[in-house]
């Protein structure tokens, strides 16, 4: 047993319910409440979620942990205080941000991530890296979907916090989220025990975008079948649900969403202008490359007429140029 790492968890555990109780019981919590209101946060999801407030003071934690005869020194690799600049003692690390507690796998309170009211930068600060918390190796929410998951033996994976619990909101009970665009091997790795199949659900913008895309061969080389759900108009998933409500949401987005070889030719598609005969000719090009290595001729068939059918090029010279790709391959 680790001493240190058992003081940190109970810390943050104790943490997490501090910043919850300002939020909700007290005048600090006010402004804090007011902003997770009007973003349209539910007083049962700020329950669930544990949401919370730390207040703008310096020394808000470090006298409750003081208080409570935490090592601050402990406290501070734990990623819950910063160190001053002139060495002489420790401040709050999170000031004047609504809390996210991010828990581990089994449920404990790992880190947070603190949000600015409003606009600022940085827009989410988390917990540094310790012992405790790896952001490589954390899903956002996975302590209360891995029960969903397994059961559906398929999981949504979301970029944000916000995300995750309107989705929540809205009956997706399996959703997790990387806390940001970057899934990792480890973060698959975790996951091929619980599901096979899996929705990424990335924001609509052209980063959220790129970064479905870079996910595919990820998820993919780990095991599982992956299909993309597509949000319009640079929506992420939390302003869709509150803009269009939860059935359409299931119904379109998630109902919706396409396989990992439909993904990436509508991707293409959107970043190659079709105007012109040179843009034509490229995004042919790269949509070989994703429709020729396909092992199914009947799915290779059905993308190249779609192909054709798209940009007037006859079924025939297609296939000859898949073709040729095919055995170019081997
Ligand atoms: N993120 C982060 N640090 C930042 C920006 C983003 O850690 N400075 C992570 C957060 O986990 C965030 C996710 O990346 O939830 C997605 O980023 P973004 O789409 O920019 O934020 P939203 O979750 O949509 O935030 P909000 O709706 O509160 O603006
Ligand atoms: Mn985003
Ligand atoms: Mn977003
Ligand atoms: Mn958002
Ligand atoms: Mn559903």
């Amino acid at each position: 047993r680790n001493l240190e790492l058992e003081q940190q968890l109970q810390a943050h555990e104790w943490t997490a319910k501090l910043y919850h109780f300002l939020l909700k019981n007290t005048e600090y919590g006010k402004s804090a409440m007011d902003y997770l209101k009007s973003r349209g946060f539910s007083e049962k999801a700020i329950d669930t979620f544990q949401i919370g407030y730390a207040p703008s003071r310096w020394d808000t934690l470090v006298q409750f942990l003081e208080k409570r005869s935490f090592n601050l020194d402990v406290m501070e690799k734990g990623g819950l205080l910063s160190s001053k600049q002139d060495g002489s003692g420790y401040v709050d690390r999170f000031r004047d941000r609504v809390m996210f507690p991010l828990h581990n796998r089994s449920g404990k309170v790992i880190a947070f991530a603190g949000r600015v009211l409003g606009e600022g930068q940085p827009k989410y600060l988390n917990s540094s890296e310790s012992k405790l918390f790896s952001k490589s190796r954390t899903l956002y929410n996975l302590h209360m979907a891995k029960g969903e998951i397994r059961k559906s033996r398929q999981f949504v994976l979301f970029e944000g916090y916000g995300d995750v619990i309107s989705a929540w909101e809205a009956g997706v009970h399996n959703g997790v989220a990387t806390m940001g665009t970057a899934l990792t091997e480890s973060h698959a790795a975790m996951m091929r025990g619980l599901a096979d199949e899996v929705i990424v659900c990335y924001d609509g913008d052209q980063a959220g975008q790129a970064a479905a895309l870079k996910s595919i061969p990820i998820l993919e080389d780990a095991g599982f079948q992956v299909r993309i759900a597509m949000l319009s108009e640079g929506l992420d998933p939390d302003d869709f649900i509150r803009k269009y409500g939860a059935e359409r949401f299931h119904r379109q987005i998630l109902d919706g969403a396409v396989s990992s070889v439909k993904f990436k030719l509508i991707y293409l598609r959107k970043n190659h202008i079709l105007l012109e005969e040179d843009g034509k000719v490229a995004y042919i090009k790269d949509a070989l490359e994703v429709i020729a290595p396909l092992s199914s001729p009947t799915e290779r068939e059905i993308y190249l007429k779609e192909l054709s059918a798209e940009l007037q090029v006859s079924f025939e010279s297609l296939k000859q140029e898949c073709n040729e790709k095919r055995q170019s391959m081997q």
